[in-house]
C-alpha cells in the first residue's frame, strides 16, 4: 500500500517558488542573479502596521481567537467593502484566513463534489487548478491569448459552462497577466453568468489596489448585484499593503457558504495569527496614502519593463493594466539555440538558459497555462529590472 495518499499525484508544487528556490540557490553559490520571479512587493511594511502588531503583542493579544477572524478586522473588512466597492456585507457573512489563499482553498474544499467543474481562464495563478484537483473537483481552463489581452470573452466562458459547472474564478488585475478588465469588460461577462443560476462566481481581487493610468478596478457583484447572492468575494492585505509575510487573506459571501468554510478552518488551522489580524485592522482603518504611493512607483517600473521587453528581439510584451507582472510573448525566440548553446525549444527551455546563462531569473509561461510566454515581476528596484532587461536582451539578440 502506498505511503503517499492518491490525491497527491494528482497536483505539483508551485512553480512560483520553485524558480524563486532556484535563484536564492545559484545567488548563494555566488553568482550574481536577479530575481524577477517572486509575487511580493518590495517594499517594506508600513510603520504604522507594524506598530499596530507591536501594541498587540504588548497588550497581550497572543491568544486564539475566533476561528474566522477577530469581530474588529470583521468590521474593518465590513467597511472596506462598503467604502471601495460599494457592497454591503454583515460581519457574519466574512471570513479571514491565513492568506488569500487558504480562503480560496476552504471554499473550493466545503463546495467541491467529485465531478463538479471549475472554469479557470488561462493564464492563470499556479494555484487555482492544483487547489481544485486538491478539493477534489475538475478544473477546466480555458485560454484567453494575447489577441484578447489576456481576458476571457463572454462567448469563451458561454461555451465553458456545463451542468457540471459549480464555480467561475474571476482574477482581475491578474496574476500573471496584469490584465484588468474594465466594467464593460466584466459586465459582459457577468451578463453570460446570470443566464446560469447554477454557476457561483468566485473573484480574486488580490491585485485591487494595483491598477494604473485612469483603469478603474471593479468586482463581479458590484458591476451585477444579480450575482451578489453567489458571489465570493476575496481579498487580502499582502500584495496592497507589503503584507506577504502576516498571512492575512479575508472573502465575504452567503453566510451558509462562510459558515462551511469556517467548519473547515476550524478542524485544520483554527483562527490566522492573532497579531497579524490586529496588524491587518490598522491596514484597513489606518491612513490610505501608502497605496497611491506605490501604484506610481509601480506603474513607472511597469513603463521601463513593457518599453524594455518590447525592445528585444522575438518577444512581445503588452501593457498590462494592473497588478506587478508582465507576461511577454516569445514565439519569435522558439526553435532557435542560444548563445551558450542551449535548444529553446519550449518557454521552459528558455526560462532555464536564461537563468544559466545572465543570471535573471523568470518564470516560464507552462506554469500558468499559456505558452510559449513567460512572467515577469517587476516588484524590484528600477535598477535591478533595467540591467535585467538589458540581459534579457542581450540574451535573444545572441538567439541564433
Ligand atoms: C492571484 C492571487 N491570488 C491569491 C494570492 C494569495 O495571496 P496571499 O495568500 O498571500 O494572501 C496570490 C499570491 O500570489 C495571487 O497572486
Amino acid at each position: 500500500m502506498p505511503f503517499i495518499s492518491d490525491t497527491l499525484a494528482r497536483v505539483k508544487p508551485s512553480p512560483t517558488i520553485a524558480v524563486t528556490n532556484k535563484a536564492r540557490d545559484l545567488k548563494a553559490e555566488g553568482r550574481d542573479v536577479i530575481g524577477l520571479g517572486a509575487g511580493e512587493p518590495d517594499f517594506d511594511t508600513p510603520e504604522n502596521i507594524k506598530a499596530a502588531a507591536k501594541r498587540a503583542i504588548d497588550e497581550g493579544k497572543t491568544k486564539y481567537t475566533a476561528v474566522d477572524g477577530i469581530p474588529e478586522l470583521k468590521a474593518a473588512i465590513c467597511a472596506k467593502f462598503k467604502r471601495e466597492n460599494g457592497l454591503d456585507y454583515t460581519p457574519a457573512q466574512v471570513t479571514v484566513g491565513t492568506g488569500g489563499k487558504q480562503v480560496l482553498y476552504n471554499a473550493l474544499v466545503a463546495t467541491l463534489n467529485p465531478g463538479d467543474e471549475v472554469i479557470i481562464p488561462a493564464p492563470y495563478w499556479v494555484s487555482y487548478p492544483d487547489m481544485v484537483l486538491l478539493a477534489g473537483g475538475t478544473p477546466v481552463t480555458v485560454t484567453a491569448g494575447i489577441e484578447s489581452n489576456f481576458k476571457l470573452t463572454p462567448e469563451k466562458l458561454e461555451a465553458a459552462i456545463t451542468p457540471r459547472t459549480k464555480w467561475f474564478i474571476f482574477n482581475s488585475p491578474s496574476n500573471p497577466t496584469g490584465a484588468g478588465y474594465s466594467q464593460s469588460e466584466l459586465k459582459a461577462l457577468t451578463d453570460v453568468l446570470m443566464r446560469h443560476p447554477h454557476v457561483w462566481v468566485m473573484s480574486d481581487d488580490m491585485y485591487e489596489h494595483l491598477v494604473f493610468d485612469d483603469f478603474r478596478f471593479v468586482t463581479p457583484a458590484e458591476v451585477e448585484p444579480g450575482l451578489y447572492a453567489r458571489t465570493l468575494t476575496c481579498n487580502g492585505v499582502s500584495k496592497a499593503y507589503a503584507m506577504t509575510g502576516w498571512r492575512i487573506g479575508y472573502a465575504a459571501g452567503p453566510v451558509e457558504l462562510i459558515k462551511a468554510m469556517c467548519t473547515i478552518q476550524s478542524q485544520s488551522t483554527s483562527n490566522p495569527c492573532s497579531v497579524a489580524q490586529y496588524a491587518a485592522v490598522e491596514a484597513l482603518n489606518g491612513p490610505q496614502d501608502f497605496l497611491a504611493e506605490n501604484k506610481t512607483t509601480f506603474q513607472r517600473r511597469r513603463d521601463l519593463v513593457v518599453s524594455m521587453l518590447n525592445q528585444a528581439k522575438g518577444v512581445t510584451c503588452p501593457r498590462p493594466e494592473g497588478a506587478f507582472y508582465v507576461y511577454p510573448d516569445i514565439s519569435g525566440c522558439i526553435g532557435k539555440t542560444s548563445a551558450g548553446g542551449a535548444a529553446i525549444t519550449d518557454d521552459e527551455a528558455f526560462a532555464t538558459a536564461l537563468l544559466e546563462e545572465t543570471g535573471v531569473a523568470v518564470v516560464f509561461g507552462a506554469a500558468f497555462g499559456l505558452s510559449p510566454n513567460f512572467r515577469v515581476s517587476y516588484a524590484t528596484s528600477d535598477a535591478a529590472l533595467e540591467e535585467a532587461c538589458r540581459r534579457i536582451q542581450a540574451f535573444c539578440a545572441g538567439l541564433r
